[in-house]
């Protein structure tokens, strides 16, 4: 059996995410987890929130909470949220976790007993004004690469330049907004990043089958001189994992903590440790997916992200992985995205511009926005969310294309033939094109899942959808009722069993339509297609079903005006 372990970037703690942080990681991890299981595969899907470093201590002093409770809540929010959408993790878990504190000191162990870590005198910059040094993004000022004005300390959000705080134009303090800086010196960790040089880009080149956006920054970083050097992966902060403990080659570390991006992809690695405790397993049973050698040699394993993720993933990660000389399972394939924008801006977390999670779903169920956003997913651009499209591909792709065919088929059939599958007739040359034409477009579907190309997935979906929509223009039961009701009976045997067809082919997009597709046809066999004939049989005479309620219902002009409205001002950050 094939093994496919799947990781979405980790949502950070700080608040609810917009739709444009879902359809960049877990969102598409979540339509190719579901896909995979769906074709058989043994899946291991993780998640969890990045809950350390300067966005949850900013967040939390916000709130007026401590930061380990706004954390503990947050992450209850957050995950529930994520159940909400449908997003099928087999463990959302903390980067806070006993877990992750323990093998984030390990692996650090490991690589300063290697000589993969140096303890460096920095320049830091201290605010006189807040009492302490601001690392990341307690620090805003101008990027130095490409002249936006808000960029952090750590990373432009912008050009995704990693940058260190010391490099800003215009500095200020992002906790008072002081300028008055100053710089001093500090003891840190380095990670010797440079010296894997070679190993990383043997490993980034021999990826051939990467997407250009993936291979092209990861290169961009590796030979950009500034992209692989040491990098400082302590901090000081409270909040974190301590970077002294017992057994740490170092001394002196007291009173700082690893940096948010060396502990937060180790999660992926503690989410699934922690799986495998929150069901009574042993190492074993995480290590399968993780340690070559002790099964994870048989694992295909597929990374998620928005593409200001993709140099942590191809070179930080990989460098603490490789570095630590021990057997770690490798990402195989990365999948990466450009940005979703709002209404001819940026969606923004911290302007509280756009549509966040909970709104979303206080509006319209998930799937209605899970088809939207992967439809529309920004994977060889920036894609744009407007009202008016999403209006526009909800009415039509899910009410009139999808919606209106399981409506007119399963009422025509209640009314003409009651609600069973009829018997009598057969198929003719109408059916047959049809099943060749199904056929052709399956495997076509197939291949731009197993791709992971997700706006051709979708169209093909829908071109799927619109088959039957032809197929029942064309054939026309009901005129067909009159003359030769056994003709109109294999119609509507066919069409009804395309209802089934298309809840199982569709569930990866919108699995809970397809949950009540497959519960009309009062059907349990959800097994993916080998062969689209037989599938179509699958609902045999005299089988009962029940026309289910609406599944999806048509935007207004007015609710779009609304809705435009309402999130025109933004909310609280
Ligand atoms: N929290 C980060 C972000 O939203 C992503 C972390 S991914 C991981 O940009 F690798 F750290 F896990
Ligand atoms: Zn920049």
């Amino acid at each position: 059996m094939t093994r496919t372990l799947i990781t979405s970037a980790l949502p950070y703690i700080n608040g609810i995410k917009h739709l444009g942080n879902l359809v960049g990681s877990q969102l598409p991890a979540d339509l190719y987890a579901r896909y995979r299981r769906a074709r058989g595969d043994e899946v291991m899907f993780v998640c969890a929130t990045d809950e350390h470093g300067t966005p949850a201590e900013l967040a939390a002093a916000r709130a007026g909470q401590a930061v380990a409770d706004y954390c503990a809540q947050m992450h209850e929010v957050q995950a529930d949220l994520a159940r909400r959408f449908g997003l099928s993790f087999d463990h959302f878990g903390r980067s806070s976790s006993p877990q992750n504190h323990r093998l984030t000191q390990h692996l650090a162990a490991r690589l300063g007993a290697a000589g993969l870590i140096e303890v460096v005198e920095e320049e830091q910059v201290y605010s006189p004004a807040d009492g302490r040094f601001l690392p990341d993004r307690y620090i805003e000022g101008t990027c130095p690469n490409c002249g936006y004005d808000k960029a952090r300390g750590d990373q432009c959000e912008e050009c995704t330049k990693q940058l260190e705080p010391t490099a800003l134009i215009a500095p200020r303090s992002a906790i008072s907004g002081a300028t008055d800086l100053e710089v001093r010196k500090t003891r840190h960790l380095f990670l010797r990043q440079s010296a894997l040089r070679d190993r990383l880009r043997d490993w980034i080149t021999s990826k051939s089958d990467w997407p250009v956006l993936t291979t092209s920054i990861a290169l961009k970083w590796l030979d950009d001189g500034d992209g692989l050097r040491d990098r400082g992966i302590t901090r000081d902060l409270d909040w974190g994992i301590p970077a002294q403990f017992e057994g740490a080659p170092w001394e002196g570390m007291e009173g700082k903590v690893f940096y948010v991006w060396f502990d937060a992809p180790i999660e992926y690695i503690s989410a699934t440790a922690e799986w495998a405790e929150a069901n009574g397993m042993s190492e074993k049973d995480w290590k399968r997916w993780w340690k070559t050698g002790e099964g994870a040699e048989n694992v295909r394993y597929v990374q998620f992200m928005g593409k200001d993720n993709v140099p942590f993933h191809t070179l930080s990660f990989p460098a603490t992985l490789m570095g630590s000389g021990e057997d770690w399972k490798l990402v195989d394939y990365i999948k990466s995205f450009n940005y979703l924008n709002y209404d001819g801006g940026q969606f923004s977390t911290s302007q509280g511009r756009g549509v966040f999670m909970d709104q979303a779903l206080e509006i319209l169920p998930a799937d209605y926005w899970r088809w939207w956003l992967l439809s529309h997913a920004p994977e060889n651009s920036d894609s744009e969310f407007t009202w008016e499209n999403f209006q526009q591909s909800v009415n039509k792709d899910l009410a009139d294309v999808l919606g209106n065919f399981v409506s007119r088929v399963t009422k025509f059939c209640r009314s003409r033939f009651g609600e069973e599958v009829p018997e009598g007739g057969e198929n003719g040359p109408a059916e047959a094109a049809l099943i060749a034409a199904l056929a052709e477009r399956l495997r076509a579907y197939e291949a731009h899942m197993d791709a992971i190309e997700i706006r051709k997935a979708a169209s093909e979906l829908r071109a799927i959808w619109v088959l039957g929509n032809e197929y029942l223009q064309e054939a026309a039961p009901w005129a067909a009722f009159k003359q030769d009701p056994a003709r109109a009976a294999a119609i509507i045997r066919l069409a009804l069993n395309l209802i089934r067809l298309y809840a199982v082919l569709s569930a990866p997009f919108i699995p809970e339509a397809a949950g009540r597709m497959l519960a009309a046809m009062q059907s349990a066999d959800d097994s993916w297609p080998a062969d689209v004939e037989a599938a179509l049989q699958a609902l045999a005479p005299g089988h009962g079903f029940r026309v289910p309620e609406l599944l999806f219902a048509k935007i207004s002009d007015e609710q779009r005006e609304e809705w435009q409205q309402r999130f025109a001002g933004g909310r609280d950050a």
